[in-house]
């Protein structure tokens, strides 16, 4: 079920009340990037579970909340924990976070991930700007019947991914002490990571990182005409590149272990953003 535009309304409506700005940025911060969060100055928290209409997370290291607050002096609200159809909600239902931030007030909208490296250049530690993405199962999040307010039924994704703002971000990698790449991100609807023959074919197919999540933020804030930034971390090389086992353990480490470059390199681009 796409719910109607009132629906959406309760949650942005409870949220500017008490919100201390009207925000100009939306991000959303990936497995083992909650530490980033710290980066945020004067913040105001509302708790998920307090929000009418809106969703709980259940993943492991995603807190559940919505902060305001500063960074670069840009008033930014970022989603600490994000939803995935792997927790059991349906696609239409994960189209609720980016549009309920479009309602408040959001020009643009920053998404990082934890992924896996396909590339084989990738190491883990490197960073992906994602120039699009490939998304072969599971539905869309903009299935059902269409909601007018937020954009037309049949809409654009070549430049989902914003071409500006990528050029900004590849500007700014230089001097980031990060490996920067840019490349396609490619969904897999998880819990399980991947067998080592379906990242032999993401690869063929033209992935270079792998993750379960990112592309239905993307597609909701095409469909409601906001500008993406994205961005995955490679914490772990995808299944059967390495001869190690995958764990969360591995990727939530090397999550945080850029925590704190990404996070510098971030606030320079929020910055000239
Ligand atoms: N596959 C899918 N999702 C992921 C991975 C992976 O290898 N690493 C972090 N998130």
């Amino acid at each position: 079920m796409n719910e109607p535009f009132e629906f959406y309304k309760v949650s942005a409506d409870y949220i500017a009340e008490r919100m201390p700005f009207q925000p100009e940025i939306g991000i959303v911060l990936g497995s083992g990037l909650g530490p980033m969060a710290a980066s945020i100055e004067q913040p105001v928290e509302i708790d998920y579970r307090d929000i009418p209409n809106f969703l709980v997370s259940t993943a492991p290291d995603h807190v559940g909340k919505l902060i305001f607050g500063r960074i670069s002096g840009k008033k930014v609200v970022c989603m600490s924990g994000r939803f995935h159809s792997y927790e059991g909600y349906d696609f239409e239902q994960l189209s609720i976070p980016v549009r309920v931030l479009k309602l408040l007030g959001i020009r643009s909208l920053i998404l990082t991930n934890a992924a896996g490296g396909v590339n084989l250049d990738f190491r883990p530690g490197d960073i992906m700007i994602i120039s699009d993405h490939i998304k072969l199962n599971g539905a869309s999040p903009l299935r059902g019947k269409n909601v007018d307010e937020f954009g037309p039924r049949f809409f654009d994704t070549t430049r989902m991914y914003d071409p500006e703002l990528r050029a900004l971000a590849k500007k700014l990698a230089e001097d980031s002490g990060l490996r920067v790449h840019e490349g396609v991100y490619f969904f897999m609807p998880g819990p399980q990571f991947e067998t080592p023959a379906e990242i032999r074919a993401i690869r063929i197919l033209g992935g270079d990182t792998v993750g379960m999540s990112t592309v239905k933020e993307a597609l909701t804030a095409a469909h409601c005409g906001l500008p993406v930034l994205a961005f995955s971390v490679v914490t772990n090389m995808a299944a059967g590149v390495t001869q190690n086992a995958l764990t969360t353990e591995e990727v939530n480490e090397t999550g945080h272990a850029v925590a704190e470059k990404f996070s510098a390199y971030m606030q320079r681009i929020i910055g000239e953003m």
